[in-house]
């Protein structure tokens, strides 16, 4: 397989200058590149893209840093764009969770109709009139969705935005911390829903069962995966600016990314949310970095099992 990186080292879908733009540095400090070179990938590293500095940027309706998002991510789709052109799977570490919106379009620009699947503590489909923090990280699949676009108002630098992703081929996974309107959006759509609940009462391994017969069930669609590090339970990856407790168990989280692999249809990842400066300590900031590094290698064919290369000589 051929991959892609982009790191995208964004905050201002969340809190100006949070340390959520240290993201990508950090998880290619834990030696990604080397270890998805060990699994056999073929990989490059496009490097962090740079984002405009937008000197007024004041709110919109509460919607906070509306044009430096809506520039960043259209900077970052045209980036996922030409990384799928290359033939490459797309990698985005993140920076916080608004950036789904350019990878998640970068990557229909280039293939088309998408299967996504959201693996978060959170829905992220407030939509700009509904959001109680005014953070666009909260929002991102509200713009991408077919089924929201008259409910979505007309935002500067978000005029390039065409939504892309129908409610049918929307999944999520481990959902625990939704806002009223965005438990009523859910509904209204029947979107798909593993939250934690579902998790504890079918086992992850049914759920992912479920999640890709679902998804198959018309076509195969190209799947996209984006994973907040936040789905994972905060005493494994406490280091992420909005923790929720009773999340997915480490084996849990790993679990999706090596089913979602073996359906071969893996197509773009983001990786998002990992905040240095949210860890107390030093340990639960490597705890929740190398949790993101082992989250992407079973993304890449990392099995727990053990891996060799298929030239493999036993001396
Ligand atoms: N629902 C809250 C909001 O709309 C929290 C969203 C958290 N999102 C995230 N990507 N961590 O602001
Ligand atoms: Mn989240
Ligand atoms: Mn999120």
């Amino acid at each position: 397989r051929k991959v892609g990186l982009i790191g995208a080292p964004f905050a201002k879908g969340q809190q100006p200058r949070s340390g959520v733009e240290r993201g990508p540095d950090l998880i290619r400090a834990a030696g990604l590149l080397h270890r998805l070179q060990e699994l056999g990938e073929e990989i490059h590293d496009y490097g962090n893209l740079t984002f405009e500095d937008i000197a007024e940027d004041e709110p919109v309706g509460g919607v906070k840093h509306v044009r430096a998002v809506g520039r960043a991510n259209q900077t970052l789709s045209e980036a996922v764009r030409a990384v799928k052109m290359d033939g490459r799977v797309s990698v985005m570490l993140g920076g916080d969770h608004s950036l789904a919106i350019g990878s998640i379009h970068g990557h229909a620009a280039a293939v088309g109709q998408l299967a996504v699947v959201w693996v978060d503590a959170h829905a992220d489909i407030n939509t700009p009139l509904t959001t109680p923090t005014g953070n666009i990280h909260g929002q991102a699949m509200s713009y991408l969705l077919h089924e929201l676009c008259s409910k979505i108002p007309t935002l500067p630098n978000f005029s390039w935005i065409k939504p892309c992703v129908s409610a049918k081929d929307l999944v999520y996974i481990g959902l625990r911390d939704l806002d009223a309107a965005e438990h009523y959006i859910l509904k209204l759509l029947g979107v798909k829903v593993f939250s934690m609940t579902e998790v504890d009462r079918l086992g992850i391994a049914r759920v992912m069962e479920e999640t890709s017969e679902y998804l198959c069930a018309r076509a195969k669609k190209p799947i996209h995966l984006s994973y907040d590090i936040d789905a994972i339970d905060p005493s494994v990856t406490p280091a992420t600016g909005t923790p929720a407790a009773g999340g997915l168990t480490y084996r849990e989280g790993v679990y999706i990314t090596e089913h979602l692999c073996q359906t071969g249809l893996l197509s773009g990842v983001d990786l998002v949310e990992v905040n240095p400066f949210r860890g107390q300590t030093e340990h639960a900031i490597q705890s929740t970095v190398s949790t993101a590094v082992d989250l992407l290698l079973g993304c890449f064919g990392r099995r727990r099992e053990g891996n060799h290369p298929a030239d493999f000589i036993l001396p």
